[in-house]
This record gives structure tokens, C-alpha cells and sequence, in this order.
């Protein structure tokens, strides 16, 4: 596997375009996604000048942040970018003072349960039916009907 250990989280402002095809992979309304992004700071990485990821960060508390969204263009998964982009957003989470970081995501993303419970994140609730009730669409994910969001969350 090639990995990006050169990989540096650049936050963006409001001069920049936002990657809305990266944070579509992620959540697929974009209601949902402008929603959070009034309160989020978005951070991205960059190969070349291209876009290859993107993750946001929203302040819940005053010790407490969420990632709304994290994505990795798919010509470049499954290389480290993901994780190595986790590990950066929690340093920079730490650095603003919070205390602990929480991610959600749905029952049926296995893979993204694995990458996150591996970077420490602990399953500390569960929001049932979350998904069916705020997306209009049925989604399907590795062939299981997303239901459930997961809340993970982290110590900083
Ligand atoms: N199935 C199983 N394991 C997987 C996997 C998959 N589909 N994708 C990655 N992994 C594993 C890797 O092998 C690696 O394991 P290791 O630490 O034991 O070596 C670990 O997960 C980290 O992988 P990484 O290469 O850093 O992941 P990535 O760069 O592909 O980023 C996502 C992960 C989820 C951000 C990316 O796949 C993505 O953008 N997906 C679409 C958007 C999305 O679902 N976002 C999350 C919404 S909650």
C-alpha cells in the first residue's frame, strides 16, 4: 500500500470553494451539509494542488468538538489519507482546547467503524432510526439499510 506521510491539513476560508463533491461522499444531503457548515471549519488536503480529502470540524461545546464529515477522493482510499487526516483534526482539536472529539456514522459503515474504534474512538451512543428519519431517500451501504447513527467518541 503507498502511504502520504507528507499529507498537511490546510483550513479553508471563506474565499474558498467548498468541496462539495468530497463532503457529498460522506452525506449525501447537501440540506444537511450547509446546514453544519455555518458553524464548522472546514479543513482539506491537497496532493499537487488537487483536493484528495476533505474533514470538518463543529464546536458542540466548550470542550467538546464533532467531525461532521470526513472524505477522501476515491482515487486515493485505502492509502492512509483517512486515518492520517484524523490524527492531524485530533492534534488540532487538542491545540483549540477541546477535550474530546466525537464522529458519527451509520450501522451499516463497517469499514468506518473499524478506521475510527482503531484511532481510539469508543461507541458511547446510539441514535436510532436517525437516518431514516432526516434523509428523504432509503440508503443502502455494503448491502445493509442504514438505520442507526453510531456516536464514537474520544478523549483528547
Ligand atoms: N474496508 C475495510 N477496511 C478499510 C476500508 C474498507 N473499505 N477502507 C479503509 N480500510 C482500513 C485500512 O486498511 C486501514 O487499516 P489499517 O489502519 O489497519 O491499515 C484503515 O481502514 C484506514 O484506512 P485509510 O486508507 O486511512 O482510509 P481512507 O483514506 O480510505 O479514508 C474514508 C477512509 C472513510 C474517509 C474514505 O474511505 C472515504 O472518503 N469514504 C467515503 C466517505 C465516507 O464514508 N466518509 C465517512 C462518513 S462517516
Amino acid at each position: 500500500m503507498t502511504r502520504e506521510p507528507q499529507l498537511i491539513l490546510r483550513r479553508i476560508g471563506e474565499e474558498n470553494e467548498i468541496p462539495y463533491d468530497l463532503l457529498l461522499l460522506a452525506d449525501p444531503s447537501k440540506a444537511a451539509i450547509e446546514t453544519y457548515l455555518r458553524k464548522s471549519q472546514v479543513f482539506i488536503a491537497e496532493k499537487n494542488k488537487e483536493i484528495i480529502g476533505a474533514i470538518v470540524l463543529c464546536p458542540l461545546t466548550e470542550t467538546s468538538a464533532e467531525i461532521k464529515n470526513i472524505a477522501v477522493k476515491p482515487a486515493f482510499q485505502g492509502k492512509g489519507i483517512g486515518k492520517l487526516m484524523i490524527q492531524q483534526i485530533l492534534t488540532i482539536a487538542k491545540e483549540k482546547g477541546y477535550q474530546s472529539l466525537c464522529i458519527g456514522t451509520a450501522n451499516a459503515s463497517i469499514a468506518q467503524l473499524y478506521i475510527y474504534q482503531k484511532l481510539g474512538f469508543e461507541i458511547s451512543e446510539i441514535k436510532r432510526n436517525f437516518f431514516i428519519d432526516n434523509y428523504a431517500e432509503p440508503i443502502y451501504e455494503n448491502g445493509i439499510q442504514v438505520k442507526h447513527m453510531i456516536v464514537l467518541r474520544r478523549g483528547l
